[in-house]
């Protein structure tokens, strides 16, 4: 057995491991209970729970409707600004609201009317799907005269840039991508895509939900035009908190938001019958903001900003490659195959194993009855388990006991004991 390959050795490793106080700061009531699905749902961060009880005993219980002016108008903005500081934005560039998907959707129309008379938006068949209803949808509400095509992957794990660049052309409005894919973590460079993107004048708008928190992205440095994410997963911010959206500065006064409501308005206390579009990015605001679930958001954003995205990448890269070293020594002829990139520089947080009963597997490893207690990963159709790494409170211990029980489930076939039917959530 290789010296690296023991459990003793992953115990080392976690001792020798900078972020792994951070561990406790997350509400963790059964350690021996193995969670590899940051990537879908964050733990909830110990402070969260504080703050979100504050919001509703004190700013809204107590203080009650004063708690607009002294807490909650100015809530999307702030927590913007926080948000700036990890994809790193100007901290007016940024603002909370909505879902990733409304989110998604203002900016793309946005962008297809500043694009007027460009027909071509480019995403790829790798992409989130909701993500490509939206652009379908977008296409039909905006008279069908755009086309929405998709790059295809050579493997369905990575991405053809120079076909991208191939696809690109005088007609091309809007390139939107994830820049973390879902299923295969595959990262797209950033930089290289928006460079193409403006070599022909056209934009990029960013889906940022798999790589905000873990990834470190810099959208300025990018020269990235648009950007919208999710604030659950490796942000921590709980089921349904808001996501957020960018838009570069020089684009904002251009870009129109097509649900203009009164929260995007230049001073919606007034109560103007006709609407006046403000200045900056509160114009990209529509109606009134989840203020319970953004109250847990600032928390889980200081935790992410007080161990620093340098630090979080590294262990997430030493992570996944330890994972992956464990999948080779002990998985590989038995049905598994790997289905995230093999270089690190091109790979998220997550890795995604392929094989053919992965959801009997997911369900495995998920029952307490079956090695030594419950991991919980996720299934991605057709034949995805996914493992997400999250830094601030993934060990390399969970990482080691997983790899095992994995092993030990397909080895002996213990998923022939499940059914195949598949859970509303998977
Ligand atoms: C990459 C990506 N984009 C968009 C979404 C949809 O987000 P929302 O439900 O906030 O609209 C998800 C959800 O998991 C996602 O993973």
């Amino acid at each position: 057995m290789e010296k690296h390959n023991t459990l003793e050795h992953a115990m080392a490793l976690d001792r020798d491991d900078l972020l792994a106080p951070f561990r406790e700061r997350f509400v963790i009531k059964d350690p021996s209970l193995i969670y590899l699905d940051g990537n879908s749902l964050g733990r909830l961060p110990l402070l969260t729970g504080e703050d979100m009880e504050r919001a509703i005993r004190e700013q809204w219980g107590e203080n009650l409707i004063r708690s607009w002016n002294e807490h909650w108008y100015t809530q999307s903005e702030r927590l913007g600004k926080k948000i700036a500081r990890i994809i790193g934005a100007h901290p007016d560039e940024v603002i909370v609201s909505d879902s990733t998907s409304v989110n998604l959707y203002k900016l793309a129309y946005g962008a297809l009317k500043l694009m007027n008379g460009r027909r071509e938006i480019i995403s790829d068949d790798m992409n989130f799907p909701s993500d490509l209803y939206i652009m379908q949808g977008l296409i039909k509400q905006l008279g069908a005269k755009h086309n929405l095509r998709l790059l295809k992957s050579p493997d369905g794990i990575s991405s053809d840039i120079s076909e991208l660049s191939r696809m690109l052309n005088r007609n091309t409005a809007l390139i939107t991508l994830s820049h973390v894919a879902y299923k295969s973590s595959y990262l797209y460079d950033m930089e290289q895509v928006t460079r193409l993107a403006h070599q022909h004048d056209a934009l990029v708008l960013w889906d940022l939900s798999h790589s905000v928190g873990v990834v470190p992205v810099n959208l300025n440095s990018a020269g990235a035009d648009l950007a919208v994410g999710c604030t659950y997963k490796y942000l921590n911010g709980g089921p349904g908190s808001p996501a957020f959206l960018f838009v570069r500065r020089e684009l904002q006064e251009q870009l129109e938001n097509p649900i203009q409501g009164w929260f995007g308005e230049r001073n919606p206390f007034e109560f103007e019958l006709n609407y006046r579009e403000p200045t900056g990015i509160r114009k990209f605001l529509t109606g009134t903001p989840p203020v319970i679930s953004q109250s847990g958001l600032e928390s889980a954003m200081e935790i992410i900003l007080e161990a620093g995205m340098e630090a979080i990448r590294q262990k997430s890269v030493a992570q996944s490659e330890y994972l992956l070293s464990l999948v080779r020594q002990y998985l590989s002829g038995i049905g598994i195959r790997e289905g995230s990139p093999e270089l690190s520089e091109r790979r998220g947080s997550h890795i995604s194993l392929k094989h053919e009963e992965a959801y009997r597997i997911c369900k495995a490893l998920a029952d307490p009855g079956v090695g030594d207690g419950v991991v919980i990963p996720d299934f991605r159709e057709p034949n995805n388990i996914r493992l997400g790494i999250s830094p601030l409170y993934t060990s390399y211990e969970e990482i080691y006991r997983a790899i095992m029980q994995l092993t030990e489930i397909i080895t002996e076939k213990l998923y022939e004991n499940y059914p195949n039917t598949r859970d509303q959530v998977t």
